[in-house]
């Protein structure tokens, strides 16, 4: 399976005193020993103060604990991403619904979403220190800034965020275009070469955006419906749905239904676009996700919308701790807090399955419309309820 590939290969890239840590370092010939396993003496001796500061090892710690975290977020993201699109021909996988792979997506997904939670809760620690506190070394920071942080821009690419899809202030475009946020020759906020190069890599590789269409556009297409019956079945939940809206969303909100539900397919929609089947089938997926096998495909759309919140979660945090040390002055990357309250708002990933609520009906208005296709669903796909 590729992600175990993956893991091995990721596990071959650290190295402990040259032994490949894929060998069980308690079996091998030399006796491990815990600092070298760890190589703990490198860790701890690593970054570089610009003053005698007190508070400013805690933001070297701080920042070097979000990197480490980050490396970890990107081996479950890439395993992933694997699942869903092979690496060597750009792909989509077909994976099987009802398998084990399912489950170990749902897994790692679920690992992204708990470090995540950590990654928020570490704001907490860098608020214990104060503005005065900050300014003491703040000027040995030059122009360095976490928005020069390969690995969370190489998160987001690889997540799907495209430069197409994220928030732009003038503040920020008016000094870079759509690639304000990794210009290269710039001080402020800049990246070099090497680290510019490695995030156009991603943003122009498989992402798990894509990967997710896919997979939800396939499985569309496992529901053995004809587009004629999936048409029956989308006007009829229509009714029932225009039916439960008050007076005041009736008009917009059933036209948008029509828009993103029974319109036809766009022939020129690009490979980050959810297509109508796609968007289809995951609704089904939140309507009947007590069917056996749509429980593991209801948990993956489930992780997909934590980490977006959880990502959003954190970009909150970061902004208000930013404003609580540095008020309204400019970050040393030259953008204000403006730019970050745009971040906030405006860089998710999977808006689309955000919205999904918006057009779900309670389980009877459910169970009302797909009462003429209970066969299909049921005989076909096996998709007997439990119980
Ligand atoms: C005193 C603490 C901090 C302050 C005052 C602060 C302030 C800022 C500001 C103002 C920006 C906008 C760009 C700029 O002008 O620099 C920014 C961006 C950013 N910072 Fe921080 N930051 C702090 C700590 C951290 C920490 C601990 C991390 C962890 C990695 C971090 C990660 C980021 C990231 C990833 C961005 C880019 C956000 C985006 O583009 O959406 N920052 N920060």
């Amino acid at each position: 399976m590729p992600e175990k590939n993956g893991e091995k290969k990721d596990a071959q890239d650290a190295t402990v005193s040259g032994a490949s840590v894929t060998e069980c370092p308690f079996s091998s010939s030399k006796d491990p020993y815990y600092n070298e396993y760890l190589e703990v003496h490198k860790l701890i001796a690593l970054g570089n103060l610009a003053t005698d500061k007190h508070d400013e090892q805690l933001f070297i710690t701080i920042h070097q604990a979000y990197e480490l975290w980050f490396k970890q977020v990107l081996i479950e993201l890439k395993s992933v991403v694997d699942m869903f699109i092979d690496a060597k021909t750009g792909k989509p996988r077909k994976i099987d619904d009802n398998s084990g792979e399912m489950v170990l997506i749902v897994s790692r997904l679920g690992r992204i979403v708990e470090i995540w939670k950590v990654l928020v809760a570490q704001v907490d620690i860098l608020e214990t220190m104060t503005p005065m506190d900050f300014l003491e070394f703040r000027k040995g920071l030059g122009s360095a800034s976490g928005f020069q942080s390969r690995q969370f821009r190489i998160i987001e690419a690889m997540m799907g965020l495209t430069p197409a899809g994220r928030y732009k202030s003038t503040d920020a475009v008016d000094r870079g275009g759509s690639d304000y946020y990794k210009r290269v020759g710039v001080k402020e906020g800049g990246f070099n070469e090497e680290d510019r190069k490695a995030i156009d890599e991603i943003e122009i590789g498989a992402n798990l955006r894509h990967g997710v269409i896919a997979w939800l556009d396939r499985f569309a297409g496992s529901f053995g419906f004809t587009e004629q019956k999936y048409k029956e079945l989308w006007t009829a939940y229509l009714g029932e749905y225009v039916q439960s809206l008050p007076e005041r969303d009736r008009d917009n909100l059933s036209e948008k239904f029509s828009a993103n539900f029974l319109a036809d397919e766009k022939k020129d929609r690009g490979s980050a676009e959810f297509t109508i089947a796609a968007r289809r089938a995951a609704l089904i997926i939140s309507l009947l996700r007590d069917y056996p096998v749509l429980r593991a495909p209801f948990q993956v759309m489930l992780r997909l919308i934590d980490i977006d919140e959880y990502m959003a979660i954190w970009r909150f945090r970061h902004l208000n701790m930013a404003v609580r040390m540095i008020g309204k002055r400019s970050g040393t990357g030259g953008h204000s807090a403006t730019y970050l309250e745009g971040a906030v708002r405006e860089n998710r990933v999977f808006p689309e399955l955000l919205e999904l609520p918006t057009y779900l009906l309670d389980t009877s208005s459910v169970n009302k419309v797909i009462e003429p296709y209970k066969s299909i669903l049921e005989n076909e796909f096996c998709l007997q309820k439990n119980g």
